[in-house]
């Protein structure tokens, strides 16, 4: 056991308001690809396809790529399970010692292993949206009448709206809830676990930077393979490896 995860366990344990912030590397163990890593979505797709201006160019052209994508296994999202690091994080908030988990991930996969307050920074693809009157409907309930025919371009049950994959595309606002809480819990939180984000994407990144430059600054550690695009800004405690592992040691260590 290294003596960084020992310390980082420290200032977890000693911690009043311990919140994380995940990214995709945190569901990299459960089989879904990252974006920015060799082999991630964005090696492979254009991110542009991700955006809100494409999607209402062509839904139809949008709602067919994503359900291949689906259907080759390469972003199967409804079939992935939670791996040793979401379990972790759902124990830690079991044991009140993670208050939090805002997590840019769209998987579903910390409230699949048990994490009851989960912010969803960008959405969940585990749901669609109707663009005009905002009711959700099951993501697989959609694809349904996609593959089976019935609709190219999915319409709302209730008033045939347009419905959108209810993740956040390049060109939306976060949602405002979801904005709200979390600018409060990085005010609050005197440790961020930041795992498996290359915080390249704002106003996410924009978390950890409130949660250090507040005064007294939050615990900043960094749970990655990598070093992330702001570690020697804020980061105090780099634990670099496998989110899965670590975070594991860390459960044992805060059990
Ligand atoms: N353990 C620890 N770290 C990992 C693991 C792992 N098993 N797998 C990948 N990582 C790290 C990568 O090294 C990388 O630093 O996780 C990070 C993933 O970074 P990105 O692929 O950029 O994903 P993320 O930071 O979540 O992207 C943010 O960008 O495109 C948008 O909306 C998308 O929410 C996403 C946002
Ligand atoms: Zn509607």
């Amino acid at each position: 056991m290294n003596e960084s995860i020992k310390r980082a366990a420290e200032i977890i344990g000693a911690a009043q308001n311990a919140v994380a912030l995940t990214g995709a590397g945190i569901s990299t163990e459960s089989g879904i690809p990252d974006f920015r890593s060799p082999g991630g979505l964005w090696t492979k797709i254009d991110p542009g396809e991700f955006s809100i201006d494409r999607f209402l160019q062509n839904p139809a052209r949008f709602w067919k790529m994503s359900l291949d994508l689906k259907n080759s296994g390469e972003f199967d999202l409804a079939s992935a399970v939670p791996n040793a690091a979401h379990y972790s994080l759902a124990n830690m908030e079991n044991r009140g010692i993670i208050k939090c988990v805002i997590t840019q991930n769209v998987d579903n996969l910390h409230q699949k292993a048990g994490s009851v307050e989960v912010v969803e920074f960008h959405g969940n693809l585990l749901r669609a949206v109707c663009m005009k009157c905002k009711a959700l409907e099951p993501m697989e309930k959609v694809e349904q009448r996609i593959s089976s025919g019935q609709q190219e371009t999915p319409r709302c049950n209730r008033c045939s709206g347009l419905l959108k994959p209810d993740a956040v595309f390049f060109g939306e606002p976060i949602p405002s809830k979801a904005l709200m809480i979390s600018q409060i819990q990085s005010q609050k939180c005197d440790a961020l676990l930041v795992i498996g984000t290359s915080l390249q994407v704002f106003p996410a990144a924009q978390i950890p930077i409130a949660a250090k430059m507040k005064a007294p600054p939050a615990h900043i550690i960094e749970i990655n393979r990598e070093p992330s695009a702001l570690h020697d800004q804020i980061t105090d405690l780099l634990l670099l490896g496998s989110a899965g592992e670590i975070m594991s040691e860390l459960d044992s260590l805060l059990s």
